[in-house]
């Protein structure tokens, strides 16, 4: 892959539920030194060796900082408040979302960087959206304000890209379940607290109900779907910072009857919350054959390897009582 070697990239939101374990698969690929951990938090709380900066990334000047000290060529902006918190602190939301991307595409823009690379999310889509086999091409009429940074972001992405020739790159995760990091406050979040609910109590409180299918994925895919994506000729790519990614789509009771197999006596009761609301404005699967047939996107998991893993991850960890580490 060229340049491959040479990439210094710097991982903002570096404490989170996806830059926590992305960062440690970046310093197998790339080298410790050459990716560069950051977030608002003091510490990195991530398990990998390698530098850490703390940075707010609304903090313009700081990000410049940490850009110029590591001599830093690609971005990928991880920083971000997620749906369920971003319906509580709407104006926050805004504010992370929107400025840290600009931030972001205008340290690039102005220092030359080669790449930024920015997550979106399936709430881009809403009122008027197809929700089955939801395609590439689409109505974008989210009702969530998280919803409508995404919207944005994506379109500031293209604008970048088109306007000023950053190679600004986006693909729009699904849920992502994972063991290392709880989730921050997103609407698919009661598919990783259940395994952990499953595997400390053998009961679980589901906030969605147990039929709101929605699309999923495993964070070894979301991994790899991010880093694939990052390292592909910018001469296949048709979209700028809006893939459509898929791997799976579940309900909680689907969910729930997989981890039944292995845990007969587990236990799943309902009790909607505000949550629901935001899930049924999603969809509940996602058309990904632009990402398949530009970058050769393919996911590995699905809900069945899923749950074997995630239950053996877990029941390890709670054997030696580090369940929540
Ligand atoms: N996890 C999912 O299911 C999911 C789904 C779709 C899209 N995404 C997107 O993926 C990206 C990463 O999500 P995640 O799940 O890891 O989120 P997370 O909430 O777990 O982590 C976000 C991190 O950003 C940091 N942060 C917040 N404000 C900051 C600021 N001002 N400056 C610097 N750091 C700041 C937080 O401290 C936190 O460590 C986000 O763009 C999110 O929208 C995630």
């Amino acid at each position: 892959m060229p340049g491959r070697k040479t990439r210094r990239i710097l991982v903002t939101g570096s404490c989170g539920q996806i830059g926590s374990e992305l960062v440690g698969e970046l310093r197998n690929r790339y080298g410790n030194e050459s990716v560069v951990a950051s977030d608002i938090k003091p510490e990195w709380d991530g398990e990998s060796e390698g530098p850490f900066e703390r940075a707010d990334v609304l903090d313009d000047g700081r990000l410049r900082e940490v850009i110029r000290d590591h001599g830093i060529d690609t971005i990928v902006h991880m920083a971000a408040i997620l749906s369920a918190k971003g319906e509580r602190e709407p104006q926050a939301a805004w504010k992370v979302n929107v400025g840290g991307l600009m931030n972001a595409l205008e340290a690039a823009r102005e220092m030359g960087l080669s790449q930024v690379l920015c997550p979106s999310s399936i709430a881009v889509f809403g009122k008027g959206t197809p929700r089955e086999n939801t395609p590439q091409e689409t109505v974008l009429k989210p009702s969530t304000m998280y919803g409508v940074t995404k919207v944005t972001g994506e379109l500031l992405c293209d604008y970048y890209a088109e306007k000023f020739g950053v190679d600004a790159r986006g693909l729009r995760y699904p849920g992502i379940v994972s063991a290392e990091t709880l989730p921050g406050g997103g609407t698919t979040d009661y598919a990783v607290e259940i395994f952990y609910d499953a595997v400390e109590k053998g009961r679980y409180t589901c906030f969605l109900r147990e039929d709101a299918r929605l699309p999923m994925m495993y964070m070894p895919d979301c991994i790899n779907a991010t880093i694939q994506l990052m390292e592909a000729e910018p001469s296949g790519l048709k979209h700028h910072g809006d893939y459509n990614v898929a791997a799976m789509s579940f309900t909680p009771a689907e969910l729930a009857e997989e981890i039944h197999r292995s845990i007969p006596d587990f236990e799943i009761d309902y009790d909607p919350d505000y949550r629901q609301k935001i899930a049924e404005s999603w969809p509940s699967s996602i058309d990904d054959s632009a990402a398949r047939e530009e970058w050769g996107w393919k996911p590995a998991y699905d809900l069945e390897r899923m749950t074997e893993d995630m239950l053996e991850r877990l029941r390890k960890r709670h054997e030696a009582g580090a369940l929540y580490k």
